[in-house]
């Protein structure tokens, strides 16, 4: 007895310093002190020995057992800080080493223009309407005008979302969206992303407009020639040379476009090297809105009486406007988030 406890002591202590991991140790608290552990079993069995000798080997047992409980108590320990220490040192951070900076952000150039815009008209006291990106046949086309069969409905420019569906290829809808539900006097801006079927370096599939339009009972071309011609004084600058040139469009009669003077060769069409101007190839003008005396039809289409209201509309294109103000050739740059590109407008 006395030399099988020997051996198993040494068994036990042997086992429990090589153990590694804490579902090992756990297996050898069972193994030996577990109901039917080894040396529960021993203990047991003292009932079977002689008298005499019980108590001493009940003495050895205890204290094999206790010795065996606290060895693996401290191993437990022991694995425990191991580990703790593992962890502290794969996840220690270098405190010393310089954060990861947060990039501030500044409003895209688009919307600093399309602000500039929408300002200089709440400045003569429009106000803003808006529509929905996804139109039906009827406001996109049909009521400004352009029946099914008309050949300014081209059929390239538009995206479809199905028979009667459209994602709108211009922000005049919204001036029938308008009339519909309200009277004059009525002075309305409407700005807002359009789509059309193109992509080059001066067209995107989708960029962005801010349609205009005033109605009442005695609105002029005089009116419309006013209010523009502000405009663009108060987004170029105030000495700009500005054009209206007669044009063509189903929903306005007559139609203007409007050029201003070419601000790379300052409208002289050769700048100083000789060669053709690239921005107005040659013109001296920039065309930048389409505008005119809203259609009688139109008005009829809304169920306004031609008669007795006038009014003119006007559409331009906000990239464009921002092309020509800060210079930039590509209209593509807009949509790329490019962070060299954006950064350039932070100041202003
Ligand atoms: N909707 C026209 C376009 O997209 C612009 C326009 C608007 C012209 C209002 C006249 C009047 O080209």
């Amino acid at each position: 007895m006395q030399e099988s406890l020997e051996t198993l002591r040494e068994e036990i202590l042997d086992r429990v310093a090589h153990c590694g991991s804490e579902p090992e140790l756990d297996h050898l608290r069972v193994e030996y002190l577990g109901r039917k552990g080894r040396i529960t079993l021993l203990l047991r069995g003292l009932r079977e020995i002689p008298a005499e000798e019980r108590p001493q080997a009940g003495e050895q047992l205890n204290r094999l057992r206790q010795l065996v409980e606290e060895q693996l108590e401290a191993r437990l320990a022991e694995l425990k800080a191991r580990e703790k220490e593992r962890i502290l040192r794969e996840e220690r951070v270098d405190i010393t080493l310089p954060g990861s900076r947060w990039e501030r952000g500044q409003i895209h150039p688009l919307t600093l223009v399309m602000d500039e815009i929408i300002d200089v008209f709440l400045g003569m006291g429009f106000e803003i309407a808006r529509g929905p990106d996804i139109e039906d046949d009827y406001h996109n086309f049909e009521a400004l005008n352009m029946p099914k069969d008309h050949p300014a409905r081209d059929m390239q420019d538009t995206f479809f979302v199905s028979q009667e569906r459209v994602l709108r290829t211009h922000t005049s809808p919204v001036q029938i969206r308008v009339m519909e539900s309200r009277k004059p006097p009525l002075q309305i801006i409407a700005p807002g992303a359009v789509y059309r079927h193109d992509d080059d370096a001066t067209h995107s599939p989708m960029f962005h407009q801010v349609e205009g339009f005033m109605v009442d009972g005695h609105i002029s071309f005089a009116d419309l020639k006013g209010v523009l011609t502000h405009f663009i004084r108060r987004i170029f600058r105030a000495e700009i040379k500005v054009r209206f040139r007669p044009s063509f469009f189903p929903f306005t009669e007559p139609s203007a476009e409007i050029d201003i003077e070419c601000m790379l060769c300052g409208g002289k069409g050769i700048p100083k090297d000789q060669q053709v101007c690239r921005v107005c190839r040659g013109s001296g003008w920039l065309e930048i809105l389409g505008a005119g005396m809203i259609d009688p039809q139109v008005f009829r289409f809304v169920g306004y009486d031609p008669e007795k209201v006038s009014g003119f509309a006007f559409g331009m294109g906000v990239e464009r406007i921002a092309m020509l103000k800060f210079g930039i050739e590509d209209i593509r740059l807009f949509f790329q988030n490019d962070i060299r590109f954006l950064r350039q407008f932070a100041c202003l």
